[in-house]
């Protein structure tokens, strides 16, 4: 096995230790807290919400399965290393391939956090990704954006890419807006949108 590919599963078992004792290991910025306290509970509480794919996985998010424990979770993310961080479900693929590994019209949320701008930065494969989730959301499905209104991040913002703009806009799961900056220090925003129930 790769060295990185042990470092981040000895990481993850180490970890997943800590959370059974219950001391769970966590970014306590204000951004993640309400990622981890605010939305992703509101997703699990939604009724119409039965399946979620989570993009993107870090030693710091590998909790984030349990917190929507009525809700079926998959998680994707394109270092093979990091599926140690993923959840029981994860798929190893590129979002921009996403098409390839979900279903049309399978998931009820996608939660695609830190992963514009952080990897997933060419305008093809940021449409290509973004059009994907589209196609594999159900009609009435939420796309839930994390992403950093910050040089060198924010370079294809939200309002730039095409298959966003047949979606909704709508609230953020458990808040009361659409779009809110999370973090000052590095713009770090949600938005939140819905797949129209009619094409
Ligand atoms: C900054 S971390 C964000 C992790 C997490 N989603 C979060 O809430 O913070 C970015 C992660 O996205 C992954 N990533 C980047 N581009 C990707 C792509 N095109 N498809 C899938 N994962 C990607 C990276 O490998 C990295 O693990």
């Amino acid at each position: 096995m790769p060295a990185k590919a042990e470092l981040y599963r000895t990481a993850a078992r180490v970890l997943g230790t800590l959370d059974k004792s219950g001391w769970i290991l966590r970014y306590r910025y204000g951004d993640r807290r309400l990622l981890e306290d605010v939305v992703l509970p509101a997703l699990d509480r939604d009724d119409e919400v039965a399946s979620v794919l989570l993009i993107g996985c870090a030693w710091y998010t590998r909790h984030y399965p349990d917190l929507l424990p009525g809700t079926d979770v998959t998680t994707m993310e394109i270092d093979p290393a990091k599926a140690a961080f993923g959840g029981a479900q994860h798929i190893v693929a590129n979002m921009a391939d996403i098409v390839e590994h979900v279903a049309p019209e399978s998931l009820d949320a996608i939660v695609c956090n830190g992963v514009l701008g952080w990897g997933l930065d060419q305008p093809e494969a940021v449409e290509s990704a973004f059009a994907g989730a589209v196609a594999c959301l159900k009609p009435g499905g939420l796309f839930l954006l994390g992403w950093n209104d910050i040089s060198p991040r924010n370079a294809c913002p939200p309002d730039t890419i095409a298959a966003l703009s047949h979606l909704e806009a709508v609230d953020i799961p458990g808040l009361q807006t659409h779009s809110l900056i999370a973090l000052e220090r590095n713009q770090h925003c949600y938005q939140a949108w819905r797949k129209p129930l009619t094409a």
